[in-house]
């Protein structure tokens, strides 16, 4: 087996989209981390969902509008955010490039775009705040907005401690994750790449047992989180906090009601439960049951700036990218990343523009176009 190319240092004219990226991303990434990072889950039927719900949206502009004083910007729990494209929370940046996470921020800094930045990330925390800030001095930006995704852990004292870290290096949200503490693992982690922020805790990851339990009955099942460690992760914290993982309407509601802050409509990239629908197809129901009572993410398949458009139009407030950060990350390290960035949201721009819209908020329903029935 080949292999993989080193990260490109300047950026080939063919590079014009994201999926221009994930072409060229394979062949600079191992075989085994290409293979976690593209797969699914079953059939893929819920990955294919992603893309196809994107595909078969269509965009209706409106004509001579004024786009003077045009912009994207977007202010979620009281920041600027320039665009309403964050990088999500995606594991272990190292697979794919010796500087992981840290070139990654660095991208996100230069584009004032938010981070989210996973339990599972090969750097710490501190480390990756560390260098936004550095970053940000450089480059005479502000720091963007960091938040920290958390999966929680078995000592409950460990996921608070965790929570009490990112609070004190400046991370400005909490993202619970909800709907992966089941999942199959499916990597073995190469030396030199670990869970940086879990370091010095036992972690326990079995299926079976000797008893011939499958999943009930063992640590997995009987350890995953319930609606009162929600409740619980509420007190630990005054920041804003977001639930990631909901795809139900009554479940939106059940977590607004214990003073959850925003949400994030996500089947996890279509690698865990297979035969879910698309977050798209899901997030009008969530809309009409919330009615704007919370900020509504939402990612799975945004490869485009019409993808981002189609999902601001039907209510989400911003979306989250996963693997396009690390095709990014993979092909041109920071540059990578940044370049990435850049193209979605010159692409988001011209769509807004040539739609008539001005400004995020004019991104509504009536830009859709639905087939008469
Ligand atoms: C993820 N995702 C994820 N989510 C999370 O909350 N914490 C995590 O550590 C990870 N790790 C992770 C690793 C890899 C390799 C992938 C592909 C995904 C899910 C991620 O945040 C997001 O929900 C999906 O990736 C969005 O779909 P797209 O943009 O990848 O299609």
């Amino acid at each position: 087996m080949s292999e993989p190319l080193p990260p490109l240092t300047a950026i080939p004219p063919g590079l014009s989209s994201l999926s221009a990226y994930e072409a060229r991303a394979a062949a600079h990434m191992a075989a085994d981390a290409w293979a976690y990072l593209q797969e699914g889950t079953g059939d893929d039927i819920t990955m294919a969902e992603n893309r196809g719900a994107f595909d078969r949206s269509r965009l209706l502009p409106r004509i001579l509008a004024d786009l003077r004083g045009g912009n994207t910007t977007l202010d979620l729990f009281g920041r600027r955010h320039a665009s309403p494209i964050l990088l999500g929370p995606v594991a272990y940046h190292r697979l794919v490039h010796p500087e992981g996470e840290l070139a990654t921020i660095r991208a996100a800094t230069a584009l004032g775009t938010g981070m989210v930045i996973s339990t599972l990330s090969s750097f710490t925390i501190e480390e990756i705040a560390g260098a936004a800030g550095a970053a940000a001095r450089e480059l005479g930006m502000l720091v963007p907005p960091m938040w920290f995704q958390l999966y929680l852990q078995e000592d409950r004292n460990f996921s608070a401690e965790l929570v009490q870290r990112a609070e004190a290096a400046g991370y400005e949200a909490v993202m619970l994750t909800v709907d992966a503490s089941i999942k199959r693992a499916t990597l073995t982690l190469p030396p030199g790449v670990e869970a940086a922020n879990l370091r010095g805790m036992p972690r326990r990851r079995q299926t079976a047992d000797a008893g011939g339990r499958i999943l009930f009955g063992t640590p997995l099942a009987d350890m995953a989180p319930r609606w009162g460690d929600l409740e619980w992760l509420r007190s630990q914290t005054s920041l804003p906090l977001l639930v990631k993982g909901v795809m139900a309407a009554p479940d939106a509601l059940q977590a607004l009601s214990m003073g959850v802050d925003g949400l994030v409509i996500s089947n996890h990239g279509g690698r865990v439960l297979d035969g879910m629908p698309s977050a798209l197809e899901v997030l009008p129901a969530i809309v009409e049951a919330t009615g704007g009572e919370a900020p509504l993410l939402l990612d799975g398949g945004v490869r485009r700036g019409t993808d981002v458009a189609k999902a601001l139009a039907l209510g989400a407030s911003a979306v989250l990218l996963g693997r396009p950060q690390i095709h990014g990350l993979a092909v041109a390290g920071l540059a990578g990343v940044a370049h990435m960035l850049h193209l979605l949201r010159a692409e988001l721009e011209l769509t807004m523009a040539q739609l008539g819209c001005a400004a995020l908020a004019d991104l509504g329903p009536d830009r859709l176009f639905l087939p008469p029935q």
